[in-house]
């Protein structure tokens, strides 16, 4: 049977195994799919191994994805564009392709909820691995503009100098930021360290739509401290999780595997409904 896996350190606790599984019985396509928690200098060998002895994809997380890019013997041109790799597909010539669906998914989760992206104005906080996938296919929408704002300022500057060819996006400091804005994407990891992003709460207002990359049982820091302030359109990342991995199953498999049923059956498991 044709063998898949997601290797991430910490990784037990992915969704990932769960959702490929139900893909595939949704579409009758034959594979199993597996955890690998390679500590974190043997990820080379322990990528080398799986394919050596017979796998033909993985999908790759934290804090493996820009190893995975250096590693991989192609990449995508948005896997380039992120400098990150989150999967990786034995073509059938042999060779390890190294792709990015993270920021595919966002947007497909974005407009599975309805949020217009074209002509609409975009706040993006954080500039670190999960904002860099996120601005092309962001962009690739026709914001009037994105605005990447981060703690660490100059790492915005940064991103926003690298991105200027696909779109206008610029780089202001949190104090520097002035509304209205349309859509607030959190891409920071404030809340794994239970706070949040220094975001002024006059720029929430009732008709703002709020991400957050970051998902749980029950509300994140941020879509909390966002609702207390008249936010009424709130998402977390559990959508684009089931959507990337549906991107990646596309990119394994040739077919794409419908999401809704899933992304209701995996809120099920984690206790959501
Ligand atoms: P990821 O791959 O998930 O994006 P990362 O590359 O480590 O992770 O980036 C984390 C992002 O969250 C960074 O933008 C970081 O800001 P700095 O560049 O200033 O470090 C941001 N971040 C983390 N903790 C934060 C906090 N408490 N407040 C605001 N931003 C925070």
């Amino acid at each position: 049977m044709d063998r898949y896996l997601v290797f991430g350190h910490p990784v037990r606790h992915s969704k990932s195994p769960f959702i490929h599984t139900l893909f595939a019985r949704q579409t009758q396509q034959e594979l199993e799919y597996g955890l690998a928690e390679p500590a974190v200098d043997e990820f080379a060998q322990a990528l080398r191994t799986f394919f050596d002895q017979g796998g033909k994809g993985c999908n790759v997380t934290v804090p493996f994805k820009e190893q995975a890019f250096t590693l991989v013997e192609r990449l995508s041109p948005r896997a380039k564009r992120a400098g990150a790799v989150n999967t990786i597909k034995l073509t059938d010539d042999g060779v390890l392709l190294g792709d990015n669906t993270d920021g595919a998914g966002l947007v497909a989760d974005l407009k599975s909820h309805g949020v217009t992206l074209a002509d609409s104005r975009i706040l993006l906080l954080g500039a670190g691995g999960a904002a860099r996938g996120a601005l092309a296919p962001l962009l690739a929408e026709l914001p009037s503009e994105l605005v990447i704002a981060n703690r660490t300022h100059t790492k915005a500057q940064q991103l926003a100098a690298e991105f200027c060819d696909l779109g206008p996006v610029t780089a202001q400091t949190y104090e520097q930021l002035a509304g209205p804005f349309d859509l607030v994407i959190n891409s920071t990891s404030a809340s794994l360290q239970g706070e949040l992003p220094p975001l002024a709460p006059a720029l929430i207002h009732t008709d703002i739509a709020i991400y957050d990359m970051m998902y749980g049982a029950s509300d994140t820091a941020f879509i909390s401290w966002a609702k207390q302030h008249g936010a009424r359109q709130t998402m977390d990342g559990l959508g684009m999780l089931v959507e990337q991995a549906a991107e990646a199953f596309t990119v394994w498999r040739g077919i794409r595997p419908g999401t809704k049923q899933v992304l209701r059956e995996l809120k099920r498991n984690l206790g959501v409904i």
